[in-house]
Formats: C-alpha cells, sequence, structure tokens
C-alpha cells in the first residue's frame, strides 16, 4: 500500500455534502417536522445540591397544550444514562440533586412554549444541601460523599523508571501549578433529537450526534426493549467535539420514552442555556509539574500529579483521566517519570469529553516547563525540545517503542525553517505593542487504544451503474470524514470521487463502530472502508480480466475506466464491468471490519502498547500585545503536524484551523464563571467563544511519515491542532510579557493586571 500511486489522495476535494450545507438544504434534527409532532422540555434543578422533597405535576397538566409529564417513575427502564461504569447519572433524578442543570422532569406539548411553560408549573421543593464546589474540599476527610462510592471519580496511575533515582540525576528542577478552566464545546447547534414511533413496536430516533450506537443502546435499556426495535438515524450535526455523546443520549431517550408512550413523534431541541449548564465541559484541572533536567537540557526525570474537576457524574471522566495520564509527560524521551491523575466528583455540571480529550490541559502545562525549563537553562526553547524530541524507536512515556511514523523532529524541522525565514518583529517593543513568539510540541494517541476495543465496519455496494454507495458507523459532525472516506474508496476502486455517495449514519444498516472519537475516523475507519472496497474490487477485477482476456494482474481501474496496464487504449468503462460482473453473479458487495491490535498494558503503570500511533506536532505562535487594553493580536501560527498522509488537504487545513482556534479560545478567552454552583454565564453574551472575527491566521505543514496503522498511511488530525495552539499561545504570552501565567484563560484582563519586566502595560 505503501508504494502505489495515488490519484486523488493528498489533493483538495471538496466536502461531498458542502453544497446542502451551505444552501441550508441539508435537514439538522430541529428542522424536522412529523405530523403531530409535539416538543418536550425539561423541568431542571436550579440548585447545585440537594434532596428532593415534593414533585408536583397537577398544574403543569392542567394547561391545555401539555400532553404528558415524565418522571423517573415513568420510565420502564434502569432511567440511567452514562458511557462507562460506574453508571452513576440518572436519566431524571428522583432523589438526590448533584448539580444545578439536572433533569427532574420532562414536560410535552403541543408548542415548546407550553413545554416550558410547563415545566416551570411544576412544584418542586428540595432540601438544599451544602455543595461541594472545589475538588478540594471534596477530597477532604469527612467530606459530604456525593456519590455513595466516595467523591472519586477515577484515580490512575503511570510509573515509568524509577523516579527517585530520576531526580537524583538532576542537576536542576523547575517546579510549578498550573491550572485550566471549564470549556463549552459552544457548537453551532445545540442539542437536539426528534423521536418517532413507527407502529410496529419500533421508534426511530433522529439525533444530532456523535454516537449513534452509544445512543441506541441508552434508548433501549431505557425503553427496556431489544436494542433492536430502535433506529437511530443521525442527522446532519452541526459540531459534537465530544459533546453530543452524553447529552444526546439523554434526551433521546427521554424523547423516545414519551413518543412511545404517546404514540406521536417528540422534539427535544435545547436552547443555549440548557446547552451549556445540561451537557458536558472540559475537565478543569490542577497540575503540579515537577521536571529535573541535567546542566545540558536533557529530561531526567517528571513527576505530575494531575486533578481534574469532573463535576457531578462520571460521563467520560475515566478516559480523560487516562489520557491525561498518558500525555502529561509530552512527547519527550524521559527515563523516569511518575504521573498521578484523579477526577473528582463535584457538584457542578459534568464534564466529559471534548476535543483533545485531557491532553490540551496537560500540554499546557508541559509546554510551559519546557519554557521555564529553557530559560532557566539559558537555552533555546526549539533546542531545548529537539533535544528530549521522541524518535522512531524510542519509549514513549508507556514505554511503547514506534518504529514508524514519529514525525515530531520533522515538524520541529519546518517550525525552525519557518522561524529563519520569518521576518515578523519578535521580542521587541514598542509604544503600543509587545512582542512574542512562542512554541510548543504536542503529541495525541490516536483511536480508542487503551480506552477499550477498536472495532469499524465499513461497507461498500457498488452498482451496476458503476457508482459506489458507502456505510461507515462512524459519523461526520462537520470534521469532513464522508469526504475522507468516499476518497478511500474512490482511489481503491479507481472512481471519481463524485461516483461514491456515503450515507448518514443509520444504525439499521451499519454495523456498530464504536464511538466517533478520539481522531480515529481517518485512521481506523479509513482501513475498514479500504478492506471492503478491496474485497469488491476483486470481483471488478475478475470481470475486467475475463472481458478483456487478460491476467487479473494487468487490470487496473482508473477515472471510472478499467484499462489494461500494458496498454491504456483499451479501456472499459466500469459500469459495463460492473454491470457484467453482477450478470455472472459476482458479489458486488462487502462489509469489512477494520480491527486495531489490543492495547497491551499494565493497568497499574500505565506500561505497555497503549495506542496503535500518535499525532505529533510542533507549532509557533506570533503575537502582539496591546499595552494599554491588553489585547491580544496573533500574528502568525503555524501548525506543522506529522499525520502520516494526507488524505484530503483541504480537509486537513479546516481541521487545523477550527482545532487551534479552539484551543486559542481556551488559552485566551472562555471562562465558564459561576456563583454558589451556578454557572451565570450561560449565554454567548457572557461566555465569550472566538468568532469569525477572532480567526486566527493558521498555516498548515503537513509532515508525512507514513503510518501502517491507517488508511493509505494516515493518521487523525481532528483534536491534536487544540493542544498545540493552546500551550504555543501561552508560551507567547509569556515571552511577550515576561510573566508566566500559569493558568488558562490568560485573559487580555489578566495581562493588564499582571504588570511585568515591562511594568504596568497600561503605561
Ligand atoms: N470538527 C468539526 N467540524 N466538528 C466536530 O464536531 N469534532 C472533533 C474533531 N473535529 C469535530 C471536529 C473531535 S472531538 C474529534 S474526536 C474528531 O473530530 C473526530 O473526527 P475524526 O475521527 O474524523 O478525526
Ligand atoms: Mo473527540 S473529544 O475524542 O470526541
Amino acid at each position: 500500500m505503501g508504494n502505489v500511486k495515488l490519484s486523488s489522495m493528498g489533493k483538495r476535494v471538496r466536502k461531498i455534502d458542502g453544497v446542502e450545507l451551505v444552501t441550508g438544504r441539508a435537514k439538522f434534527a430541529g428542522d424536522m417536522k412529523f405530523p403531530g409532532m409535539l416538543y418536550g422540555y425539561a423541568r431542571r434543578a436550579g440548585v447545585p445540591a440537594g434532596i428532593i422533597k415534593k414533585r408536583d405535576v397537577r398544574t403543569a397538566l392542567k394547561i391545555p397544550e401539555v400532553a404528558m409529564v415524565l418522571l423517573a417513575e415513568d420510565i420502564p427502564g434502569p432511567n440511567i444514562i452514562g458511557i462507562l461504569p460506574p453508571f452513576d447519572q440518572p436519566l431524571l433524578a428522583a432523589e438526590e440533586i448533584r448539580y444545578e442543570g439536572e433533569s427532574i422532569a420532562l414536560v410535552v406539548a403541543k408548542t415548546k412554549t407550553a413545554a416550558k411553560e410547563g415545566a416551570l408549573a411544576i412544584e418542586v421543593e428540595i432540601d438544599p444541601l451544602e455543595p461541594i464546589l472545589e475538588p478540594d474540599e471534596a477530597l477532604k476527610k469527612g467530606a459530604r460523599k456525593i456519590h455513595p462510592a466516595g467523591n472519586i471519580t477515577y484515580s490512575k496511575k503511570l510509573i515509568k523508571g524509577d523516579i527517585d533515582k530520576g531526580f537524583k540525576e538532576a542537576e536542576l528542577v523547575v517546579e510549578n501549578t498550573y491550572h485550566t478552566s471549564f470549556q463549552e464545546h459552544a457548537y453551532l447547534e445545540p442539542e437536539a433529537v426528534c423521536a418517532v414511533p413507527c407502529g410496529d413496536g419500533r421508534v426511530t430516533v433522529y439525533a444530532s450526534c456523535q454516537s449513534p450506537f452509544h445512543l441506541r443502546g441508552h434508548i433501549a435499556a431505557n425503553l427496556s426493549v431489544p436494542a433492536s426495535r430502535v433506529r437511530v438515524v443521525q442527522a446532519y450535526t452541526g459540531g459534537s467535539f465530544g459533546g453530543k455523546d452524553d447529552v444526546a443520549a439523554e434526551i433521546g431517550s427521554l424523547a423516545a420514552v414519551a413518543s412511545v408512550k404517546l404514540g406521536l413523534p417528540v422534539m427535544i431541541a435545547h436552547e443555549r442555556e440548557e446547552s451549556i449548564k445540561g451537557s458536558n465541559l472540559r475537565h478543569a484541572s490542577r497540575i503540579h509539574y515537577k521536571t529535573g533536567a541535567r546542566r545540558d537540557g536533557t529530561i531526567v526525570a517528571c513527576k505530575i500529579e494531575i486533578i481534574l474537576d469532573g463535576g457531578a457524574y462520571s460521563s467520560e471522566s475515566p478516559f480523560v483521566t487516562m489520557k491525561s495520564l498518558i500525555h502529561a509527560a509530552g512527547p519527550y524521551r524521559i527515563p523516569n517519570i511518575l504521573v498521578e491523575c484523579t477526577s473528582v466528583y463535584t457538584n457542578k455540571t459534568y464534564c466529559g469529553a471534548f476535543r483533545g480529550f485531557g491532553v490540551p490541559q496537560v500540554t499546557f502545562a508541559s509546554e510551559s516547563q519546557m519554557d521555564e525549563l529553557a530559560s532557566r537553562l539559558k537555552m533555546d526553547p526549539l533546542k531545548l525540545r529537539r533535544k528530549n524530541a521522541l524518535k522512531p524507536g524510542d519509549a514513549t512515556a508507556t514505554g511503547q517503542v514506534f518504529e514508524r511514523s514519529v514525525g515530531l523532529l520533522q515538524t520541529i524541522d519546518k517550525i525552525e525553517e519557518r522561524r529563519k525565514s520569518s521576518d515578523l518583529p519578535r521580542d521587541r517593543e514598542d509604544d503600543r505593542w509587545l512582542y512574542g513568539r512562542g512554541f510548543s510540541c504536542m503529541l495525541q494517541g490516536i483511536s480508542n487504544g487503551a480506552e477499550g476495543i477498536d472495532v469499524v465496519g465499513a461497507s461498500v455496494q457498488v452498482s451496476q451503474d458503476g457508482s459506489v454507495l458507502l456505510g461507515v458507523g462512524l459519523t461526520d459532525m462537520g470534521q469532513g470524514s464522508r469526504t475522507v472516506f468516499a476518497q478511500v474508496a474512490a482511489e481503491v476502486l479507481g472512481v471519481t470521487v463524485d461516483r461514491v455517495t456515503v450515507r448518514q449514519v443509520d444504525t439499521d444498516s451499519v454495523h456498530d463502530s464504536g464511538p466517533t472519537v478520539a481522531s480515529r475516523s481517518t485512521t481506523v475507519g479509513g482501513m475498514a472502508v479500504f478492506k471492503a472496497a478491496a474485497e469488491v474490487k476483486k470481483s471488478l477485477q475478475k470481470m475486467a480480466s475475463l472481458m478483456f482476456k487478460a491476467g487479473e494482474e494487468q487490470v487496473s481501474f482508473k477515472n471510472n475506466f478499467a484499462s489494461l496496464k500494458q496498454d491504456d487504449s483499451a479501456r472499459i468503462p466500469l459500469r459495463e464491468v460492473a454491470a457484467a460482473a453482477y450478470w455472472s453473479g459476482f458479489p458486488l458487495m462487502n462489509l469489512a471490519f477494520s480491527r486495531a491490535p489490543d492495547a497491551d498494558f499494565d493497568h497499574e503503570t500505565h506500561q505497555g502498547d497503549i495506542y496503535i500511533a500518535y499525532n505529533f506536532g510542533t507549532h509557533m505562535m506570533d503575537i502582539r500585545i496591546d499595552r494599554f487594553t491588553g489585547r491580544v493580536q496573533v500574528l502568525q501560527h503555524i501548525a506543522s503536524h506529522d499525520l502520516g498522509r494526507v488524505i484530503n488537504l483541504t480537509g486537513v487545513e479546516g481541521q487545523v484551523e477550527g482545532g487551534s482556534l479552539i484551543g486559542f479560545g481556551f488559552a485566551h478567552m472562555e471562562k465558564i464563571e459561576s456563583e454558589g454552583g451556578s454557572i451565570t454565564n450561560a449565554n454567548f453574551a457572557d461566555y465569550a467563544v472566538p468568532t469569525v472575527k477572532d480567526r486566527i491566521p493558521t498555516e498548515t505543514i503537513c509532515v508525512e511519515d507514513y503510518n501502517p496503522t491507517g488508511a493509505f498511511g494516515a493518521k487523525g488530525i481532528g483534536e491534536p491542532p487544540v493542544a498545540g495552539a493552546a500551550s504555543a499561545f501561552a508560551n507567547a504570552v509569556a515571552a511577550a510579557t515576561g510573566v508566566r501565567f500559569t493558568k488558562l484563560p490568560i485573559t487580555k484582563e489578566d495581562i493588564l493586571k499582571a504588570g511585568g519586566k515591562h511594568g504596568r502595560y497600561s503605561h
């Protein structure tokens, strides 16, 4: 596969669903309309902690348009949601309240307004409990238990080498504590589902979602029916970024229960406030980081303690804990590492998956440490990174050794070249602006690996007209994976991309492929498409060889034609080959699986083979800061990533730009404010996310160090830029101001307040 000449790989291909999306033809869940459709709206707790004393729905039911009110006891199944053990989250709370956004009842009515009115009319009495709002309080001896098992959600260690010996060898120690805040996904489209009873005992749920099979599992369980009675169809999804896994399961289950009970379609579409308060956030973190190095810059030891604030429920905290743990030491060759990572329950909105999955937080800490170490050593920051950078054959923090596709040094080379040629002002001041340049290196494990089984199913069907229909169990939430899958099939079958159609995920017709997370689609999903297409190609090859009266090995396919390798003028349109193959009874459809090798590691120490590949990256960011306002302007941002092989260059750039902007928001702007356990800025007027006006000038440089575990050598790029951009930003601010900010976000107010080597900036 490594040496084949590729016709469409690496090129710029337009999103196959781009036209539908930009013309507004694409149907999102909230656009759906069915005869008799009703609307659901949840009554939320409104207090962060307490015991429910009363839920009286009589007044709500008196509202003429209200059709039904669902309470916990009306849920036929276990009334539980949650992706992983411990399954600790009720669908509707009946006893204890653990965060303000917790749903207590669902009101279903003819209009959304009436449903909302009904929700407010429910009389709820809650005996308040003193909320536990900080992990330290939760961890105190004798603290009230938020869950029966205690206040620790998940706690793990990574032990490599001998940490004490490592620090004895160190000639220099850098030690700091870092903090990062919660972050909201802020997708354009808030969560929405529409459940439609089918009359045959089945229910179809159209959902804005990320992992339709999770959704199906939750809905079936809460309906108390076999999974085969539930059909989930992914509607076009206006962004998810890790955020729609839990919430789609919650509102999907509620809508399905209501619709089955009433025999009518039920839609639940969140408002922005519900989306912020009632669905998962990025974990806030506190990271204590101690780095030991020799005078020549060789890092010999890292000791890291991470506390994640996971909020009220476990959600995907176990995955985030593992990812933080595994990535905390950065992309470096360090012989002695000790990391402890603990996720803690608090009475706040629960935290879960968010683009990067725990990696942006720890990368901010590790890359700040690298710059601090460089400045103590009076060494160039990029030189220090290069000196310690992982190379092929080196052991990662988990002791895993990759012989191939470790392109970190190449990404550093690319950035070094740009640094030399770049004529932007840096480390320079004028009356108004302070200038600074920051670097970061990072790695991000691709696909589930350590976190669980890693299987994707894909089906490829060639019609008699030579067109191709693809089904993959992974969703496109905007990242462009449908286009990537189309390209992979087109490449294998020798058809043009416009001849390939990729269906929206429908759980009735594709194989369960697990969750669409961890940047796994291109790598693991692409491999499944590759295999399925290669199987179908065998039939076409056999047929074409009969038609040409030549050996199968002499036949090739390109641009919708079969031809002979030695004589390109002998061509048969693919549709003729496909039709003949059909009439000869050669199979034209295949369902194939890509199964990544199981992770193999020690759960006590996290030593072993954890991921099938890593994406590596180096970023450089130039900024200038307005002394009078603290405003930061990004002048240049270059992101160089080793992504194995580019499949769609336009898609890669889109992912790098979008991911970097999320990283920039995380590092500079976004801050969930709360008072007494209540979020006070649950809207986009007060919670600032980067808008199109804040776009940063990101340039993408692709390093292609072939990855044997991905389709055509590719590795995912969906999440990695977040960590790279956020960390480079923090280092650029430190370079410009001379102040090391140990807390994200570093807002313009923070910068103004901090002063620094240049005196008060406002002077
Ligand atoms: N890009 C867009 N436009 N919308 C999204 O919701 N999700 C991100 C990333 N890029 C997302 C996105 C997250 S969290 C992940 S894990 C990956 O895409 C998943 O897609 P991939 O497997 O195709 O990389
Ligand atoms: Mo992405 S956070 O892995 O869904």
